[in-house]
């Protein structure tokens, strides 16, 4: 799983000192197995589209890029405060920021779609999708789609507890040059999996600062989605398995579904 979600900040409560967005962003910038498909959804869908945590900027600036009018969310000041000093000077005119929670956000025009990417739809139980839900559906124009992209169900489920912390990646860090290894464990529980993320920056003195975010992934099946889905008014357009558009299969390492007004 190559993206993940960062709201639970242990370390650095200081918006300002925050290093987290600078040390997401160094390690999602090459992640861009994913954009030809928001991209090829947004040229179908049309304007305006609406990014649900949009976090740095990874996909509403090449959006905005391609001519959109893009709308963002975002909790994290702090992320929105990377992602605001990021925007070309030409762009900042069709890329709309708004601090708020995406469960309960309002705004005040009507989109063609609403994206939720890289894997944060299952960080929220069903009472927390269920309300998303009710405040998408406002959101959308008739016709209009919400695409979301999350680890597959299986994949999730079958995630045992791991407390070995195998070193995934490795970067420069952007402010030292030191390296920064990037490792996670995994806790399970009855309803969910808690993913910690470990961000090792290692100090020429020997010495390691760690910065840790522990995002919980809950457990729901594909059946529970599309219900959830249903209930809330959208009929399911597709469901795929990788950004390619395969058809979902249970052993898929990705669960995209698009649900339409
Ligand atoms: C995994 S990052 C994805 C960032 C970006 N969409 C991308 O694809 O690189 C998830 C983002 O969702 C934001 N987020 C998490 N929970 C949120 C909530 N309840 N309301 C608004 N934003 C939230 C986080 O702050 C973070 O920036």
């Amino acid at each position: 799983m190559a993206c993940f979600s960062i709201w639970e900040i242990r370390k650095y409560m200081n918006d300002l000192y925050n290093p987290f967005p600078s040390l997401y962003h160094c390690h999602h910038q090459n992640f861009t197995e994913d954009l030809a498909f928001w991209q090829s959804l947004a040229r179908w869908q049309g304007d305006p589209i609406l990014e649900l945590g949009c976090g740095t900027g990874r996909i509403l600036i090449p959006l905005a890029q391609a001519g959109h009018e893009v709308y963002g969310i975002d909790n994290s000041h702090a992320m929105l405060a990377f992602l605001k000093q990021r925007i070309p000077i030409d762009l900042q005119s069709n890329i709309h920021l708004i601090e708020a929670n995406m469960l309960d956000f309002q705004i005040d025009a009507e989109f063609r779609m609403v994206l939720l990417p890289c894997n944060t739809y299952s960080t929220f139980d069903a009472q927390a999708r269920a309300r998303m839900l009710a405040r998408i559906f406002q959101q959308l124009k008739p016709g209009g789609v919400f695409a979301v992209s999350m680890p597959s169900p299986n994949l999730l489920r079958a995630l045992q507890t791991n407390e070995d912390a195998d070193v995934e990646a490795i970067f420069s860090h952007p402010d030292t040059g030191n390296p920064v290894q990037v490792s996670s464990t995994w806790e399970k529980q009855e309803n969910l999996v808690k993913i910690n993320w470990h961000y090792d920056h290692l100090l020429p003195d020997g010495k390691i600062e760690r910065v840790t975010a522990s995002i919980p992934h809950y457990l729901a099946t594909l059946e529970d989605y599309v219900t959830e889905m249903i209930s809330a008014g959208f009929t399911i357009q597709s469901t795929y398995r990788n950004f390619e558009t395969g058809s979902y299969k249970p052993d898929a390492s990705y669960l995209i579904i698009i649900a339409q007004k």
